[in-house]
């Protein structure tokens, strides 16, 4: 028999899987283009656990998280190299009057709880340490509504992963042993056209969403259309389904008439989360688009990596070498650079030497 007292050395993920929770912040924020802002992030994220372990204990019940993501261009310039495989600015998608466009994002925080006043002083502690070193692209407070429904009117989130299977798809593993436990986070701010929407039968956005809008029972595939949000959001490779980790959030200003969802998905490759988008705005086969998006319009686009919390732990103030040298990311990706991993300080853990 094998003792169990031996803990497991891999790396710490962040708290991506996570409940789904009443409560969110999404914050986005780009990095002010000078070296001290720079060592500022880089110093907090250091310090970023310790800060959500303070907030967090003021009520343990709330069950606050909160996962950092790092877009392409900036992870080049705070941490250099080695950069996680997939992480590529975000891949827009055109097609007709629809567009899944980028936007700026250097940083991105999830924040979770049980209740928006934890997050919020979350958020608060957040910019009190690096508000002077950051831009705030986009924020945006989520709360769950009715039955766990979007604002069209149906339950979001019935089809996500659990369990190992979540685990399976939201964490980076030996394909990339350096990153393992991180995973690759898109999010896009959607607004709805709710007259439109509205103005609709609800047979026909049972069809649009491929679901029944009370029951939320999937529809039979004899009614199915191929259009269905969720028909072009399954993605089936080998033979075998590949999911992404979602954690929607409603949001909106009912007195400017904002109605709008906040998506976000998780995924240890970014191809499948492109490839629903190609899906859903481009068509499967091409034509064969989201009806969803004749209604809803993305109008925010960021692609992150989240890397594992012991990644976040290990790093220092410092520079990275490659970072000073090359702040695009090809050239942080010369081979010629110098090979050094001082700032880091976790050269064991992706496998490399540390000097
Ligand atoms: C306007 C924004 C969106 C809304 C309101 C929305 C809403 C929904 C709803 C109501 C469902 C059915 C219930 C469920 O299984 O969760 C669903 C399923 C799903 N959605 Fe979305 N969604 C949006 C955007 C996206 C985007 C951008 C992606 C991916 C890039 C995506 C991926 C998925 C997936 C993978 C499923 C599950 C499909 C299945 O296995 O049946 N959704 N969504």
């Amino acid at each position: 028999m094998t003792m169990v007292s031996k803990i497991d050395e891999g790396p710490l993920p962040q708290q991506v899987l996570g409940p789904l929770t009443r409560a969110a912040i999404f914050l986005v924020v780009t990095v002010k283009p000078d070296a001290e802002s720079y060592a500022a992030v880089r110093s907090f994220c250091g310090d970023i656990a310790g800060l959500i372990r303070a907030v967090e204990f003021r009520d343990i019940d709330a069950g606050l998280t909160c996962i950092l993501g790092f877009g392409s261009d900036a992870w080049g310039r705070l941490f250099g190299d080695p950069r996680p495989a997939e992480l590529h600015p975000f891949r827009e998608f055109r097609a007709g009057n629809r567009h899944a466009m980028a936007t700026p994002g250097d940083v991105l925080f999830h924040i979770r709880a049980g209740r928006m006043d934890i997050c919020f002083e979350l958020a608060t502690q957040i910019m009190e340490r690096i508000g002077d070193a950051v831009t705030v692209a986009d924020e945006v407070q989520g709360f769950r509504y009715f039955e766990d429904r979007d604002l069209i009117g149906f339950v979001d989130g019935t089809e996500n992963p659990r369990g190992g299977v979540a685990l399976e798809a939201a964490l980076v593993g030996d394909e990339d042993a350096s990153f393992a436990g991180g995973s690759y986070v898109m999010v896009q701010k959607y607004l709805h056209d709710m007259k439109a929407w509205n103005a609709l039968s609800t047979e026909a956005q049972e069809r649009i969403i491929g679901r029944k809008k009370l029951s939320d029972i999937e529809l039979d595939d004899a009614v199915k259309p191929a259009s269905a949000h969720s028909a072009l959001t399954v993605i089936v490779e080998d033979g075998k389904e590949v999911k992404i980790l979602r954690d929607n959030m409603p949001f909106g200003q009912p007195g400017r008439g904002e109605f709008g969802t906040y998506f976000i998905g998780y995924c240890r490759t970014p191809r499948i989360t492109e490839l629903m988008l190609e899906n859903m705005f481009v068509g499967r086969p091409p034509g064969n688009y989201d009806r969803l998006l004749d209604f809803s319009k993305a109008v925010t686009g960021g692609l992150f990596f989240a890397p594992s919390a012991t990644f976040l732990d290990g790093v220092g103030e410092e520079e990275p070498t490659a970072a000073i040298a090359a702040p695009s990311v090809a050239a942080e990706m010369d081979s010629t650079a110098p090979n050094r991993d001082t700032s880091l300080g976790i050269g064991s853990l992706r496998g490399e030497r540390n000097e």
